[in-house]
């Protein structure tokens, strides 16, 4: 397999897909709920991962792909290339904000993350890493990431988990708001794992994730150092939903022990 191509190829994909959302926002959204009044996608999601899978399918017909708004493949194994795409990460902010979204997209070989992107296409920032080469911003290095102390650290997280609730024990979460730094939700999971990649925030957890969620930016993440795993600490099933932790190196085991408990 050429990797060199097909990181060449995404990466064209991704540029135009950019362009493509960037036009859009002089049309009007047609908007829709998916689960819940508040889990929405809109025309352009649904369009953007379209437009991924004709390009996908043209150069790679052998390549499978497992995309948020179901036009790909219906997966049950990990065999072989797989392209893991979120059209758009975001999508509320997308809707009410047009910022703070971003295409995640990552390459899987039998199972194994091998390339991934996230593109945030309102700043043209697109981070990059191909295992074992690195992680980039745009054409810049990421360097690895230091460690850092609980006490100087800022974490991503969803405010709501800290009042009591039926999926993880606040008391603890209560604790980690007073010992750490700062705590900051962007609403994207893929943007919030790049800021981890690239040491803007410290550590990033949900509650529930998919793979698309995470597959491009867990590639980003490791080449740089930070470590990810679902919150009881196990690796993350990339077939399904589950819970995700992505930290620094050092903090990552701290946080996990001294501050998580799944109910
Ligand atoms: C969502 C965003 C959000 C996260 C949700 C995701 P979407 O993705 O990443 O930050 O909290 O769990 O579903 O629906 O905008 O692609
Ligand atoms: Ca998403
Ligand atoms: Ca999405």
């Amino acid at each position: 397999m050429d990797i060199i191509k097909l990181d060449r190829d995404a990466k064209n994909m991704l540029k135009e897909a950019g362009n493509r959302i960037r036009t859009s926002f002089s049309s009007e959204l047609s908007i829709e709920s998916k689960a819940d009044a508040n889990d929405l996608v809109t025309n352009i999601d649904k369009e953007i991962e379209q437009f991924f899978i004709s390009q996908i399918n043209a150069a790679y017909p052998s390549h499978l792909i497992l995309g948020e708004e179901g036009f790909g493949n219906q997966l049950e194994h990990l065999e072989g290339i797989v392209w893991m795409l979120d059209p758009i990460d975001g999508t509320m902010n997308f809707i009410h904000q047009k910022r703070n979204f971003a295409i995640s997209l990552g390459i899987y070989k039998d199972g194994e993350g091998i390339l991934g992107y996230i593109y945030d296409v309102v700043l043209d920032e697109l981070y990059s890493a191909h295992k074992g080469h690195g992680a980039f911003l745009n054409d810049e290095r990421i360097p690895f990431l230091e460690e850092t102390s609980i006490q100087e650290a800022i974490i991503g997280m969803n405010a709501s988990w800290v009042v009591p609730n039926d999926h993880i024990e606040n008391d603890g979460l209560i604790q980690l708001v007073r010992d750490v730094r700062g705590i900051r939700s962007y609403g994207s999971a893929a943007l919030e794992l790049a800021y981890v990649a690239t040491g803007r925030i410290d550590a990033y957890m949900s509650l529930r994730l998919s793979p698309w969620d995470v597959a491009g930016g867990m590639v980003i993440a490791s080449e740089v150092g930070a470590v990810a795993t679902n919150l009881r600490g196990e690796p993350l099933k990339m077939l399904g939903t589950d819970t995700f932790f992505v930290a620094r190196g050092g903090l990552h085991p701290q946080i996990l022990t001294n501050y998580i408990k799944i109910k």
